[in-house]
């Protein structure tokens, strides 16, 4: 399943890179650019990203607060 449009990241990609030791869901997104352009798939790649995080026993980081503007 295509979980980023923008960068043609897939779930396979995204749990490819967790099995690979990526832990952290910036760094994913340094690394596959997911989540990065008009940001529509980030809810999903960060579900893919906790879930298979969870499969591998790893502890999932608690998501940064989102900057308001007021
Ligand atoms: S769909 Fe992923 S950044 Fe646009």
């Amino acid at each position: 399943m295509i979980v980023c449009l923008c960068h043609r990241v897939s779930d396979r990609d995204i749990k490819a890179a967790v099995g690979q030791g990526t832990c952290c869901f910036e760094v994913l997104q340094d690394d596959l650019r997911v989540a990065s352009s008009c940001g529509c798939c980030h809810d999903c790649a960060r579900e893919v990203f906790d879930q298979a995080c969870s499969a591998r026993g790893q502890a999932v980081a608690p998501q940064p607060a989102l900057a308001t503007t007021a």
